[in-house]
């Protein structure tokens, strides 16, 4: 099979790593890919939708797999289906449930899935007299994508209507923001759950906790994601049933009946409040870091699970994972997140002992190829040092291990990725 991953992060690294892994898989492009994803594919400097979906088609790729949101949103998967081309993920309309908080929440509302009481506005007035009914904390949300910094958790109702103003006015996230959700505080513990959909049927993957602080015990400002884990213990049966009954379910069989059926990844935030699992949010990809614990837990040939997904066919897939356990650990660099840091060479040192060797590897985000054909950090996160065991610590120890050989001028990393489980 021929596979075409669009994206350039950790996470389309972490993609293409498993599909590098499957003896499926005869080629990869990443399109645009980054410094490292040249060691399992080829670049391509390709952009535009029409123009990937030409190279698609002349190259006989067979799949094609989007990694980020803003292609989705956009449309990219409108485009190659238009063309009778195979890809993983949804369309535009199905990419809503991301691309507009206000979208999801109403459809949350529409199919009974639990979610946080809330109300959605264009208008200061109404905004002011919600936040008046509610107790702070409170929270508020510019309905568009914000690259994830369009949420304000006031912890005040002063706070909460200067957030409200400061996005209705447009100053805050420009259009993204002149519509808003506000909404009530969730007071809990949260958890990423993906399901890999193919419109009807799904494959829920073992559920995994981020760590979205800079700095260690969930201090500093908020990140793309510094470190995950997966399958976290704070997870039950109990959880998992609920959540395949109360949102999963009700969630595909409601995008089927709005005439948008959902294929791809369907991320669900998740507010564990008492036990009762509440929806934050949807995302229609992998999370990232998420993603680079998940792919290493997959048993079953990766090209199997997308192509399946994306061809409606998932029923007849028998999908398995390791029983084992995998902790993620972000390098970022000197200024993250702040602003960008100037290039730093990547030096990785020699791993001596075979154990960690073995069950340690590294999925490349933010990193280019110099000219003199070595790595260098460019990107704020720049890479991720995955561990793998057969228990939560011992993965989180092997992660360590890894990261001590590691080295870039003003690296920085939390030294506390899954406390809570432990
Ligand atoms: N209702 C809520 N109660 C408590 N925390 C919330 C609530 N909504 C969002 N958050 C926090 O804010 C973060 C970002 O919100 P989210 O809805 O996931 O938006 P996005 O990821 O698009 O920025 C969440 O991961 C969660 O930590
Ligand atoms: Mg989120």
């Amino acid at each position: 099979m021929k596979i075409l991953i669009i994206g350039s992060g950790g996470r389309e690294y972490a993609i293409g790593r498993a599909l590098k892994q499957d003896e499926n898989v005869e080629k990869i492009w990443f399109a645009p890919g980054n410094g490292a994803t040249d060691e399992l594919g080829e670049n391509l400097d390709i952009t535009d939708f029409d123009a990937l979906a030409d190279f698609a088609e002349a190259n006989g790729v067979d799949l094609t797999i989007v990694g980020p949101e803003a292609p989705l949103v956009e449309g990219i998967v409108n485009v190659f289906k238009a063309r009778g081309l195979t890809i993983f993920g949804p369309t535009a309309k199905a990419a809503q449930l991301e691309g507009s908080k206000i979208f999801m929440k109403n459809f949350l509302a529409r199919h009974n899935v639990p979610t946080a009481r809330y109300i959605e506005t264009d208008s200061l007035e109404d905004a002011y007299s919600f936040i008046n009914s509610l107790e702070a904390p409170i929270v508020v949300k510019a309905d568009g994508l914000c690259g994830g910094k369009g949420v304000i958790i006031a912890q005040s109702h002063d706070e909460a209507k200067k957030a409200a103003g400061e996005m209705l006015s447009g100053n805050a996230f420009g259009e993204a923001g002149t519509k808003i959700v506000v909404e009530e505080f969730l007071d809990g513990y949260e958890l990423s759950v993906f399901a890999i959909c193919d419109g009807k049927d799904y494959v829920v993957l073992p559920a995994a906790q981020d760590h979205k602080r800079l700095l260690n015990n969930d201090e500093g400002p908020n990140t793309g994601g510094m470190g995950a884990y997966a399958p976290t213990p704070l997870v039950n049966e109990d959880i998992y049933r609920k959540l395949d009954e109360r949102v999963i379910k009700p969630t595909l069989k409601g995008m089927e009946e709005e005439g948008m059926p959902f294929t791809g990844v369907l991320f669900i935030g998740v507010m564990v409040v008492k036990g009762e699992p509440i929806i934050l949010e949807y995302n229609v990809r992998f999370g990232d870091p998420e993603c680079e614990e998940l792919m290493p837990l997959l048993k079953s040939p990766a090209s199997e699970l997308f192509y399946k997904a994306a061809t409606g066919d998932l029923k007849n897939a028998k999908i398995e994972f390791h029983d084992k356990y995998a902790v993620g650990v972000v390098m970022a660099s000197k200024d993250y997140p702040y602003k960008s840091s100037p290039p730093a060479e990547i030096i990785i040192d020699e791993i001596h002992h075979e154990d960690v060797r073995e069950n340690t590897h590294i999925a490349f985000a933010g990193v280019s190829r110099g000219e003199d054909g070595k790595l260098y950090a460019t990107g704020g996160r720049v890479l991720v040092c995955v561990g793998l065991g057969e228990s939560i610590k011992e993965a989180r120890d092997r992660a360590y291990m890894l990261v001590g050989q590691v080295h870039f001028a003003g690296k920085q990393c939390r030294t506390d990725i899954a406390y809570q489980a432990l």
